[in-house]
Order: structure tokens, then C-alpha cells, then sequence
């Protein structure tokens, strides 16, 4: 068993290791999830917009009723879309997430990005993803305290625990704290040595707010969408390859312990079981400071998940 983050509000436990549901194949998807459980794994992290989430849901579900888990012991992320950011749509759309993975609550609900995008009827098209039937992008006015407000009924109406936001920066987070009810437990942000958000991690600490780190291993997360951006594969730096070869790790499992090591959970995907299986066994070892400052150093501030390369008006992290 992965070590916890015990989230603020809550106390719930919140496993420092999960599996990441983006890019897993939707036609494996059930067993990869039901091979990740049986393997280990107690926190499942997906989103609407993967468009896996019933097939995930089969999965947590056969390995419930094999008995390899229990409901409770399984901590299940997913994620609002941007298309549904308006009041009246976020508790239909968090009811019909629901209803894909078969289960009565999640564990952590986040709002996606912090960019409201004009309404797609699930009917229509699901998960809608960025564009408009014409392929242009189409920005809807919904401040993110409506959102926000929205998502905390949800939290009094039981069908989440924990709510949270990803894709936030520190001015958006304090915002939120001015006007939230339950403040969110969580922020979700592209995070590894190439991005190595120092200031953000420091905010979130001081706040109390827990970071999930996406993309732990850089510019690979990427490369299976064509848009690793040019950089250097982390996997294959040398730096974190000498450090690999002197814990006899892989340099993933050294990525993942070098944010683990700092606090922060993470959320590899793998379609494949021996890499899955392997991303799990990042605890039985310790990197030196003089190695987590090494990694550290390699930062460029390169982000690789920006909406901006999609629509300017979207640039969030300008
Ligand atoms: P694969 O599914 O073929 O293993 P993300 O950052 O979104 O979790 O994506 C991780 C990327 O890195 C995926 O492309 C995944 O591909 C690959 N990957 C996952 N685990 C490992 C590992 N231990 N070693 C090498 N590549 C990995």
C-alpha cells in the first residue's frame, strides 16, 4: 500500500501513488483498471473528458464483486469538463459521471481547467472536448466562483467527499479561498523536473491544499499525442539515468520518487502491466538530498499541457 496525503477538510486519506485513467485505451481499459487494483493501486484518477470512465468503472466494479477491493477502499478521482462550468450543468454532469462508473460518490472532484467553455449537450457529443461542431473554440462567461459554488452542493448533497481544482495557478487559488465554503483539498497541475513548479508547491503547503502531480515523467506523457514539444526525453537524461543506475531503479521509478519525495502524489498511467506494476514500487527508496537537488536543478519551466497552443485566448498560465 502507497503512503497517504490526509486532505484538509475531510481527513480522508488520499493515496500518494495512483493510476492515471488519461490516454488508457478505452477497448482495455476495464482489466488495465481491474490489473491495477489486483496489482495494488487504491486511488483511480479520471476525468470526463478521457472518455473511458464506464469502461473504468467496469473495471473497479468486477474487482469489487471478485473482492479484491472494497468501495471504500478505493479513492476515485474524476474531473468536471469546461463545458459544464454553468451552475444548473455541474450537479447533472457529476450525476451522469456517476452513473458511468456505476458508483454512488467520488472521493475528489475537480473542475478540470479554469477556463469555461460554451455548453455541449452530453446528447450531442460526449465527452465534447475543446471545440464546436466547426472545430473552433468557443469561451462561455462563467466566473469560476459560480462553478465553485456549484461544486460545493455536491459536497452537501453526498456525491462527493473532496472537491478541488486543477490547472491552477497561485492568484486563481487565492481567490477561491476568499469566497470558498470548503476549500479545495486538492490542485492537479502538470508537475516534473522540467516544470518544477517550486512556488506553487510552497503556496499549496502553506495553504494546506494538496498538490497532485500530472505528467511525472515529462516530455513521455506527450510523446504517445505527437506533442512533446522537442525536449529531451526525461526518461533518457543522463542526470536522472546515473541516478537510476545507483538505487538500480528505472529512471520513471526515480521521477516518481522525486515528487512523491516532496509531498506530492502522483498519478502515472501505463497501458502496459509491467511498467504499471513497476510505477507502484517507489517507496522503498530514498533519494539523497544532493540527487533531489540535481532533479530539481534540470527545471526550464517547459509546460507541455497548455491551453494556450490551442486558442490564445485561453493562455491561463500566461
Ligand atoms: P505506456 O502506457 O506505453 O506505458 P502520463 O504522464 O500521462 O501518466 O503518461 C505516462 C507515459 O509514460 C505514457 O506514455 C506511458 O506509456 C509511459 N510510461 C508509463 N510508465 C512508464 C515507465 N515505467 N517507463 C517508461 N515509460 C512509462
Amino acid at each position: 500500500m502507497s503512503a497517504s496525503i490526509v486532505l484538509k477538510r475531510t481527513g480522508q486519506k488520499m493515496p500518494q501513488v495512483g493510476f492515471g485513467l488519461w490516454k488508457v485505451t478505452k477497448s482495455t481499459c476495464a482489466d488495465t483498471v481491474y490489473n491495477a487494483l489486483k496489482a495494488g493501486y487504491r486511488l483511480l484518477d479520471g476525468a470526463g473528458d478521457y472518455g473511458n470512465e464506464k469502461e473504468a468503472g467496469e473495471g473497479l466494479r468486477r474487482a469489487i464483486s471478485d473482492g479484491i477491493v472494497k468501495r471504500e477502499d478505493v479513492f476515485v478521482t474524476s474531473k468536471l469538463w469546461n463545458t459544464f462550468h454553468a451552475r444548473e450543468h455541474v450537479g447533472a454532469l457529476a450525476r451522469k459521471q456517476l452513473g458511468l462508473w456505476g458508483i454512488d460518490y467520488f472521493d475528489l472532484f475537480l473542475i478540470h481547467f479554469p477556463i469555461a467553455l460554451q455548453y455541449v449537450d452530453p446528447a450531442h457529443r460526449y465527452p465534447p472536448e475543446w471545440f464546436g461542431d466547426d472545430g473552433k473554440v468557443y469561451l462561455a462567461n462563467v466566473p469560476f466562483s459560480e462553478t465553485w459554488g456549484a461544486m460545493e452542493t455536491l459536497v452537501d448533497e453526498g456525491l462527493v467527499k473532496n472537491i478541488g481544482v486543477s490547472n491552477c495557478q497561485g492568484a486563481l487559488l487565492l481567490d477561491v479561498l476568499r469566497y470558498a465554503k470548503y476549500a479545495p483539498a486538492v490542485n492537479q497541475v502538470e508537475l516534473h523536473p522540467y516544470l518544477s513548479q517550486e512556488a506553487l508547491i510552497k503556496l499549496c503547503n502553506t495553504l494546506g491544499v494538496a498538490i497532485t502531480a500530472y505528467s511525472s515523467l515529462g516530455p513521455q506523457s506527450y510523446v504517445e499525442l505527437g506533442g512533446s514539444k522537442g525536449a529531451e526525453n526525461l526518461l533518457q537524461h543522463s542526470a536522472v539515468a546515473s541516478i537510476a543506475s545507483k538505487h538500480s531503479k528505472s529512471t520513471a521509478q526515480v521521477l516518481l520518487r522525486w515528487a512523491v519525495q516532496q509531498g506530492l502524489a502522483v498519478i502515472p498511467k501505463s497501458n502496459n502491466h509491467d511498467r504499471l506494476v513497476q510505477n507502484l514500487q517507489v517507496e522503498q527508496f530514498t533519494l539523497t538530498d544532493d540527487e533531489m537537488k540535481q532533479l530539481s536543478s534540470l527545471n526550464v519551466n517547459l509546460r507541455l499541457n497548455d491551453p494556450a497552443d490551442i486558442d490564445p485566448r485561453m493562455a491561463i498560465f500566461a
